[in-house]
C-alpha cells in the first residue's frame, strides 16, 4: 500500500504513522525524521537543514526532493511505503507525481490528519522524544511507563529542538500558506480521506484503517 500522511503540526502524523507501518509492514520514510537523523550526525546536509528547522521555515525543495527520491528507490519501498510530512509544497507534489511515474506506480490514499489551530501548542509542548529510536510520548496524552525514560529501548525522552512556542507559531504560518494547498491539490485527484485528530489516539487509528480499508 502507498500511503501519504499530511496535516498541520502536532496533529499525530508520527504518532499513527509508526502504528500503520508495524501492522503494514511497509516503510516509514519521514523527512522530518531524516533531517533530524542528518543533524544529529552532524552532516553538511544536517547543518544546513537545522536553520531551517529552528527557524519553523521550511528546508528547501531541492534538498528535500533528492532525499525522498533516493529513499523511494530503495528495494524495501518496491511493496509499499508510507511518506510522513512530504510533500508539504505543491511543487513537492508534482515532483513526486513525476516520480511516481517513472517507477510505474500510484499512490493508494492521503490521509490528512485535521486538529484545530488551538490545540497544536499543547500537542507540541508536552511532546517528549526518544534520543534513540525516536518514539514519541506525550506528558499528558501518551505518558511513559516511567518519566523521561523510552518504553521501548529505555534511552531518555527529550523535548524537539523546534518544539518553542515561537517556533511552533511560525511552523503553523508555513503550514497554512504552504502545505495546506497540497491538501486541495489531492482532493482534486479524490485521494483524500478527511480524518478528525482531534480525538484518542486509538480512535484516530480506527478511522484510518477505515479509510484504506484495513483492520488496524
Ligand atoms: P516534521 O518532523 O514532519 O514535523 P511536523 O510536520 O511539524 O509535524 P510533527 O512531527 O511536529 O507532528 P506530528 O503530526 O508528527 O505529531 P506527533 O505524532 O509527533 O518536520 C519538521 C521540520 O522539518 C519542518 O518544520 C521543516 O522544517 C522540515 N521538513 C520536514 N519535511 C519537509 C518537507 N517535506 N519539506 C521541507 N521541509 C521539511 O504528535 C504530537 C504530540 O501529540 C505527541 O506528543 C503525541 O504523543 C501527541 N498525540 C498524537 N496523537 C494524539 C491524539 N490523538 N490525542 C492526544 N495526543 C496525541
Ligand atoms: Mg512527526
Ligand atoms: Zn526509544
Amino acid at each position: 500500500m502507498r500511503l501519504l500522511l499530511v496535516g498541520p503540526p502536532g496533529a499525530g502524523k508520527g504518532t499513527q504513522a509508526a502504528m500503520i507501518c508495524t501492522k503494514l509492514g511497509i516503510p516509514h520514510i519521514s523527512t522530518g525524521a531524516m533531517f533530524r537523523e542528518a543533524m544529529a550526525k552532524g552532516t553538511k546536509q544536517g547543518q544546513k537543514a537545522k536553520e531551517y528547522i529552528e527557524a519553523g521555515q521550511l528546508v528547501p525543495d531541492d534538498v528535500t526532493v533528492e532525499i525522498v527520491k533516493e529513499r523511494l528507490m530503495e528495494s524495501d519501498c518496491s511493496q509499499g511505503f508510507l511518506l510522513d510530512g512530504f510533500p508539504r509544497t505543491v511543487a513537492q507534489a508534482q515532483v513526486l507525481d513525476g516520480i511516481l511515474e517513472e517507477l510505474g506506480i500510484k499512490l493508494d490514499k492521503v490521509i490528512s490528519i485535521e486538529l484545530p489551530e488551538e490545540k497544536i501548542l499543547e500537542r507540541l509542548t508536552g511532546r517528549r522524544v526518544c534520543t534513540k529510536c525516536g518514539a514519541t510520548y506525550h506528558t499528558q496524552y501518551n505518558p511513559p511507563l516511567q518519566e523521561g525514560k523510552c518504553n521501548e529501548c529505555q534511552s531518555d525522552l527529550i523535548q524537539r529542538s523546534d518544539d518553542t512556542e515561537a517556533t511552533v507559531k511560525r511552523r503553523l504560518v508555513v503550514y497554512r500558506e504552504e502545505t495546506a494547498p497540497v491538501i486541495t491539490f489531492y482532493d482534486k485527484k479524490e485521494l483524500v480521506c478527511h480524518i478528525d485528530g482531534d480525538k484518542p489516539i486509538s480512535q484516530v487509528l480506527n478511522s484510518v484503517g477505515q479509510c484504506i480499508g484495513r483492520d488496524l
